[in-house]
């Protein structure tokens, strides 16, 4: 580096704080690097300028996909690159890949995956979550269980509108296993206003290893759940998931 005149350190420490001050942090981490790069390879000022932004946007986009991703509360994190489609045959891999698209999102569709345990369907919900996250979109991920609890305890707390709205501004809700546990006649029908409140306006997934006849059981009330169910169902994409459990996989290749 030359050495720097009197006039050129005053200029470096405004061009410092400005940046500061318009808390354009990563152009001010790069662009001294930027600038020797850009002398070395004879980068016209345009290209060196566009450079600086570029910089700082794939950092604003970075940040924000993490945060997605933190807020989205994912259990751990699948994606549809590592599942194997030849292990499940009976799932149409290629709309699932079309899915990956998000289109479904856009048009406020519904994804059901149904099936005994082990079969991916939670793998599955996760990586389309996964992928709406990336692409920026609200996602939260919860098992129905946490969910009744929140439901039930906003209720609890005069908070049910404000949960209800708060829920049905997120892009995709993740709603895992729903059926392994019972939800009560009261429970049910702050389910329903969810669902309700979500209808034709946002995407939801839901996992179940219940197949729909059995429904009414998870919701001890047939009504509310034809009428959950008919809400769902009505713009979706509902899978039924026959194969066999990916976690036996090891176990029997082993014989
Ligand atoms: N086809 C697959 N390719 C790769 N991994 C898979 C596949 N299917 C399932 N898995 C893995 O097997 C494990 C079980 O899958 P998953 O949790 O999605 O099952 P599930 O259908 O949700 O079962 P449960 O009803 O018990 O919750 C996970 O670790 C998942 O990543
Ligand atoms: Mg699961």
């Amino acid at each position: 580096m030359e050495q720097k005149t009197k006039h050129g350190t005053e200029v470096s420490n405004q061009i410092e704080d400005y940046l500061k001050m318009l808390a354009l942090h990563r152009i001010r981490e790069v662009y001294n690097h930027e600038a020797e790069n850009a002398a070395r390879t004879k980068l016209s000022y345009q290209d060196y300028l566009h450079r600086l932004l570029e910089n700082q946007i794939l950092t604003k986009i970075e940040r924000s996909i993490n945060r997605k991703m933190q807020i989205a509360g994912f259990p751990q994190i699948k994606t549809l690159e590592e599942f194997d489609f030849t292990y499940q045959p009976k799932i149409n891999e290629k709309l699932i890949r079309e899915l990956a698209s998000l289109q479904f999102i856009a048009e406020a569709k519904n994804l059901l995956f149904v099936g005994a345990p082990g079969v991916g369907k939670t793998h599955l919900a996760i990586a389309l979550g996964v992928k709406a996250a990336q692409a920026r979109k609200r996602v939260l991920f919860f098992t129905a269980e946490k969910l009744t609890e929140l439901l039930a305890s906003s209720e609890v707390s005069n908070q049910l509108n404000k949960t209800l709205d708060s829920l049905s501004r997120v892009d995709l809700l993740v709603i895992d296993e729903l059926g392994y546990l019972s939800l009560t006649k009261q429970t049910s029908r702050l389910f329903f206003q969810l669902i309700s409140k979500r209808y034709e306006k946002s995407s939801t997934i839901i996992t179940s290893n219940k197949p729909f006849e059995q429904w009414g059981e998870i919701f001890n009330d047939d009504v509310v759940a034809s009428a959950i169910l008919d809400r769902l169902l009505h713009h979706s994409y509902p899978f039924f998931i026959t194969g066999k459990s990916f976690r036996l996989k090891y176990l029997q290749n082993n014989n």
